[in-house]
């Protein structure tokens, strides 16, 4: 089948990848030529395993191309999937902003030829794919298109794998055609009998943001529990296994830290509380996880400050992760984006290393911060080691080395990492979230 995916980022590079693996052909568009550009000789815009091989596959098969060129490609396509950003409004307010959507929309109304259905991938509130479809009708009332939601719930760090072997595919359809031809496009999935959830158009927009809504609010109940762990003396990572091995609640997301972070929680939440205000309704629980979250950031700050003797000022620290979670090079609403600054503004020196998240990371991050090849530089002359985020080069450090290198001897594991008597036994004063 010809699909055209329009918004080549994180979700659009790894679907169309993944659907050119199916044996599909696909034409990748984004309108930033430079990524165009970078794709076309051979490299990769973002980090994520194994993606530069799935693409270079499939390139030299002939089934996966890339433009900034729509105009084409969308004619000739069965196909055309929606999967630009939909960050939050620059207001602030919280509401999704659609400008990408619509704007490429009206790119598209006006190149369609023939029978195209048109799948909106991307994260929308409610009512999106009507106004998509409003707006390819204002534009080109011969259009012959259906319209169709297919939420993505791929994990960045893991996108392939999970592509590749979903738990589920939603589909929101109202036709039969539009149902064929998705089913059709998934078809390579019902070998490994991968549910496909059919649903109208609007439950299938809602169900991506119920989804993500729920797991903010599971991390957001493990932080807040592991307060109370800390408060107590109690230890919130076996407290983590003693529940998680309850199949009705499940072992994932239980991991206390900094904060959710990363291009979807922050603003899916949000967006989804603002849905639920325009129809009267306030979604109390992610209320709460939100402002939760928003707390844990300014709690680990203290729970630095505090094991520093009460201040920063003038304390050297070794930041050990700056991406939102490990195996991804995105920095979008990473917790470091709050903590640091926040730091750096008391006075605090600042050492940093993460193994992908550095250039992004120095684009978004106050000037001031010392960016460090390895980790071991970033240790040197440390008053403290603040670990981050839990890339898998930081889960076996040397730690006869770290404290050699270092000025003092404390260890703030914002991950639980290490074990706690471990980090003793070498004579580390040791600070985990929920492990006091
Ligand atoms: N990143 C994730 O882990 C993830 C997971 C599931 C769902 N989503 C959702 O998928 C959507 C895309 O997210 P992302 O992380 O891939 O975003 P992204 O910012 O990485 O990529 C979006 C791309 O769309 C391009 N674009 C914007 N307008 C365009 C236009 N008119 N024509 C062509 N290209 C255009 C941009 O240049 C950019 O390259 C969002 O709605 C997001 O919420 C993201």
């Amino acid at each position: 089948m010809k699909i055209t995916m329009v918004g080549t980022g994180y979700v659009g590079l790894v679907t169309g990848t993944c659907f050119a693996e199916f044996g599909h052909h696909i034409t990748c568009v984004d309108k930033d030529q430079k990524k165009i550009d970078m794709l076309n000789n051979g490299s990769i815009p973002i980090y994520e395993p194994g993606l530069d091989a799935l693409v270079a596959k499939n390139c030299k098969e002939g089934r996966l191309i890339f433009t900034s060129k729509l105009s084409d490609a969308v004619a000739e396509a069965e196909a055309v999937f929606l999967a630009v950003g939909t960050p939050s409004s620059r207001r602030g307010d919280g509401y999704a902003d659609l400008s990408y959507i619509y704007e490429a929309t009206k790119e598209i109304a006006a190149h369609l030829k023939g029978y195209t259905i048109i799948v909106d991938k991307s994260t929308v509130p409610v009512g999106t794919a009507r106004q998509v479809e409003r707006i390819i009708r204002e534009v080109n009332p011969e259009a012959d298109f259906d319209i169709a939601s297919n939420p993505e719930f791929l994990r960045e760090g893991a996108a392939i794998t999970d592509f590749m072997r979903p738990d589920r595919v939603v589909i929101g359809v109202e036709s039969q055609k539009a149902e064929d031809i998705l089913r059709t496009i998934y078809q390579p999935l019902f070998l490994q009998e991968t549910p496909i959830v059919k649903t109208d158009i609007e439950t299938a927009e809602l169900t991506k943001y119920a989804a993500n809504a729920f797991l903010a609010v599971k991390i957001s109940f493990i932080n807040e529990i592991a307060l109370l762990c800390d408060t107590i003396g109690a230890d919130v990572v076996s407290l983590a296994r003693g529940i998680g091995m309850d199949g009705r609640i499940g072992k994932k997301f239980l991991h206390p830290g900094p904060g959710y972070g990363g291009s979807c929680f922050p603003k899916d939440t949000l967006a989804l509380m603002r849905i639920a205000q325009e129809y009267g309704q306030n979604l109390r629980i992610v209320e709460a996880a939100v402002e939760v979250n928003a707390a844990q950031k300014a709690k680990m700050i203290k729970k630095i400050r505090d094991v520093l003797g009460g201040s920063e000022a003038g304390k050297t620290l070794a930041i050990l992760g700056l991406t939102f979670k490990p195996e991804t090079d995105d920095m979008r609403d990473s917790p470091a984006l709050t903590i640091l600054p926040a730091l750096l503004e008391k006075g605090a020196v600042l050492k940093a290393h993460d193994p992908q998240g550095m250039l992004e990371a120095q684009k978004l991050l106050p000037a001031g911060i010392q960016y460090m090849s390895d980790v071991y530089s970033a240790c040197e002359e440390a008053d403290a080691v603040v670990l981050m985020t839990e890339w898998n080069q930081y889960r076996a450090l040397d730690l006869e080395s770290l404290a050699t290198k270092m000025r003092g001897k404390i260890f703030i594991d914002l991950r639980n990492v290490y074990e706690p008597e471990k980090l003793k036994e070498r004579g580390f004063v040791y600070v985990g979230v929920g492990r006091s």
